[in-house]
């Protein structure tokens, strides 16, 4: 059972959502982001000590206002409203809003009024980032102004008796000074947190709870080798050991050596029931003279399904599917879309569960990626795979252009292995979010020797990124470049000509296809 003291956000669809939470948790109070419209018992089971609202795009007085259910005040928890959340507070506690004529953002110097509480220890003028349409006219009775900027009047409030408090500002950005001590006011000081909560304290508690939800029965898990479905596999086989099955499916569309790799670390190392399944040449057959990207995709997909399915068929007493998915996943699923609604198009197991009649176990859905990482190595996961770059669930279908072949795979994935030895070979690994070849449909002649050759060209394609949804190139040296080059020419029967792609995204995209 987790005893950790824990803090609730409630999420109105600012981008910024996902911050709080993470903020809060490098404080090592537990936090979790739960829809706006949440039901007020799952708040209440969730005991959190503490709530915040966050920002979002919306004016209250939006038809389509994200408005939360009015018990969240009635909690008996401290509340923090930030931005949307501060209006929203307002609105529903009895203030007026209104829209400010024009919308404030970008920074500001904050004057603390009161410091007594929330903005105990800050400096008497500060710089924070403003993000907002609407203002306070008025706060709602017992409120008084504890902060104020030139353009704000009203930048933060507090009713100490009904433990409410609001920031017209975003403390949760790096923009905002003195922002990580604001939030530390409110979890240690008005909350009452302890600082008690770490990834070790959450092993035990998933475990516990996997253990509770599962009770004796059987649990699947499609695992791909990557670091989401590798940490779910450790995670529930630590909590229920053989009574866990993973299937792995290889596609043919992998990296060089990944099949044997996983089977090593989880049959061999880990001792994981592993089911493997070669449809190397179910794959080809079906992907045979398609070259368009996004028929390519949904082939994958769909077979990748009808597969799983049946290989599940095998597991008969199976009644729990354990997926790997993470919070940005999580939220596109609920029904308010705001700008935190991160769409993952490329999402590629959606639609599993509920043809198979499995209930899930989603144990990382509150973890961003690196949080993934850390528990990860936490479990013992190989370095190797805790760091790995990402790569997509079609694989090399989309980085060998037009028509797939299975020497054009394995083509492919010669020079792919070559790119990244030689990225890791001169310590550029970590540095860069992912680095891979691309095969394409494009010959040009070259001599190799005394001979004319006329063979494929390969693009090799690195770049920097902290997220995937923006990139830039890679600067990779020049001298690591040539090796690239050298080796895949004269390694790689097959490509005599090596370019490399200079494009960042937008307005290109990581991938070619
Ligand atoms: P793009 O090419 O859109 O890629 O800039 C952004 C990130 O998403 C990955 N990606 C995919 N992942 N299925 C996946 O699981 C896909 O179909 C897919 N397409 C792109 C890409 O590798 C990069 O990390």
């Amino acid at each position: 059972m987790n005893t950790a003291d824990r803090i609730l956000i409630l999420d109105f669809g600012s981008q910024y959502t996902q911050l709080i939470a993470r903020r809060i948790r490098e404080q090592k109070v537990y936090s979790e982001i739960m829809p706006f419209n949440v039901p007020i018992e799952k708040m209440r089971a969730f005991e959190p000590k503490g709530i915040v609202l966050s920002g979002g795009p919306s004016s209250v007085y939006d038809e389509q206002a994200p408005i939360p259910s009015k018990e969240v005040f009635a909690l008996g928890v401290p509340v923090l409203g930030i931005c949307y959340g501060m209006q929203l507070m307002a609105h529903m506690l009895g203030g007026d809003v209104s829209r400010a004529a024009k919308r404030e953002y970008g920074k500001a110097m904050l004057h603390v009024d009161d410091d007594s509480n929330l903005l105990r220890g800050i400096s008497q003028k500060t710089k924070v980032w403003m993000s907002h349409g609407d203002r306070i006219d008025r706060m709602p009775d017992g409120f008084q102004i504890v902060g104020h900027t030139d353009n704000s009047p009203i930048a933060a409030m507090a009713n100490r008796e009904r433990s409410c408090f609001a920031l017209q500002f975003h403390p949760e950005v790096v923009h905002t000074d003195e922002g990580v001590r604001i939030l530390q006011n409110f979890v240690f000081e008005i909350c009452g947190c302890k600082p008690t909560w770490e990834m070790a304290s959450f092993i035990d508690w998933q475990i516990g709870a996997i253990r509770e939800q599962v009770a004796g029965k059987k649990v699947i898990c499609a695992l791909s080798g990557g670091v989401d479905s590798s940490v779910v596999a450790l995670l529930v086989h630590k909590a229920i050991g053989d009574n866990l099955s993973c299937i792995f499916v290889d596609n043919g569309l992998l990296r060089k050596g990944e099949t044997e790799k996983v089977k090593k670390t989880f049959r061999d190392h880990f001792h994981i029931n592993l089911d493997f399944v070669d449809a190397r040449s179910r794959f080809l057959e079906k992907l045979a003279g398609v070259t368009d990207p996004e028929r390519k995709r949904k082939i994958i997909g769909y077979e990748f399904i009808a597969i799983f399915e049946e290989e599940a068929k095998k597991f008969v007493d199976a009644e729990f599917l354990a997926q790997g998915t993470l919070y940005p996943d999580v939220i596109e699923s609920v029904s308010f879309k705001g700008p935190s609604a991160v769409i993952k198009s490329h999402h590629n197991v959606g639609g599993l569960p509920e043809k198979m009649k499995l209930k899930l176990i989603e144990p990382l859905r509150e973890l961003f990626k690196d949080e993934v990482r850390i528990l990860g190595q936490e479990l013992g996961l190989p370095e190797e795979i805790c760091w790995r770059h990402p790569f997509p669930g079609p694989g090399l279908a989309i980085r060998c252009i037009g028509e797939i072949t299975g020497r054009k795979l394995d083509i492919l994935r010669e020079a792919d292995a070559i790119v990244l030895e030689e990225i890791k070979a001169a310590g550029l690994y970590h540095e860069i979010w992912q680095a891979f070849a691309v095969l394409l449909p494009v010959q040009s002649v070259g001599v190799m020797g005394d001979e004319r050759t006329y063979e494929s060209v390969a693009a090799v394609r690195a770049v920097v990124s902290r997220d995937g949804m923006t990139a830039d190139w890679a600067q990779i040296p020049y001298d690591v470049m040539g090796k690239v080059s050298n080796r895949i020419i004269n390694e790689i029967k097959g490509i005599n000509r090596v370019v490399y792609d200079i494009t960042s995204k937008p307005p290109g995209t990581i991938e070619w296809e």
